[in-house]
């Protein structure tokens, strides 16, 4: 089947869910070698239709929530839900209680409401006033990994970044300051960086995160050449 990652906020039996996201798990292009924590990830799932969507807020997502209250261990927090699309139905692999990454890179740029407020409401207890506010535009986001990720890698290469395109973010993960009193970023880390870009479509934020991704680079450093296209032409 198909993964597709949901994470929702809740609290108590109140489950707001994100847009969904689709990760990238396996190192190479068409899903080949073995797997990261993820090497690209875009959102919003063209193909994942709203019956499906429906489908895991009321089979899975609901119903887990109620279940913890029903334990007497009510969830506050951001559940992670990671699910596979088979003949069979929607599946759940793993729920984390956390974000996801990289999803997270992509489905937050397009978070309109103020991730604050929300953290808050859960905190004090009145999710269930908020409604969650997104942006259209898609975001695709791209991982640059050290040589040998994700077997063993050598750490402590420069990290070159160049001009990044407008509506691009960088997120840096793997990597550390080369010294005290330096700017110079040095990897790490196997996931040293991920580069997110907003676009009208897919497509328009997968061609401007590729471009953004020409401008970085570290001794070795390699990514996927075919993150988001599976949402390419799916509806
Ligand atoms: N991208 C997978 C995870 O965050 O667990």
């Amino acid at each position: 089947g198909e993964e597709l990652t949901v994470m929702s906020f809740i609290e108590g039996e109140t489950v707001l869910p994100m847009e969904a996201a689709q990760d990238h798990k396996a190192v190479w292009d068409n899903d080949q070698g073995p797997n990261t924590g993820g090497m690209g990830a875009y959102s919003p799932v063209p193909h994942m239709l709203s019956a499906l969507f429906d489908q895991a807020y009321d089979d899975i997502l609901l119903p887990t929530a109620k279940a913890m209250v029903s334990e007497g261990r009510p969830f506050k927090g951001i559940l992670y839900a990671g699910l596979m699309i088979t003949r069979k139905g929607m599946q759940v692999i793993e729920f984390n209680a956390r974000f996801g990454d990289p999803e997270t890179q992509v489905v937050l740029p397009r978070l309109k409401t103020d991730l604050v407020e929300i953290l808050l409401a859960i905190h004090e207890g009145r999710l269930a006033e908020i409604e969650l506010e997104w942006d259209p535009r898609a975001a695709v986001a791209i991982v640059l990994a050290s040589a040998g990720y994700p077997g063993d890698y050598d750490r402590g290469y420069e990290i070159k970044i160049g001009d990044l395109p407008a509506d691009t973010e960088l997120y840096i993960a793997g990597a550390k300051l080369a010294g005290e009193g330096t700017e110079r970023l040095v990897t790490s880390g196997g996931r040293v960086l991920a580069l997110t870009a907003l676009g009208a479509d897919i497509e328009a934020a997968r061609s401007k995160a590729y471009e953004g991704i020409g401008e970085l680079n570290f001794e070795g450093a390699h990514y996927r050449r075919d993150i988001a296209n599976k949402a390419i032409g799916r509806c």
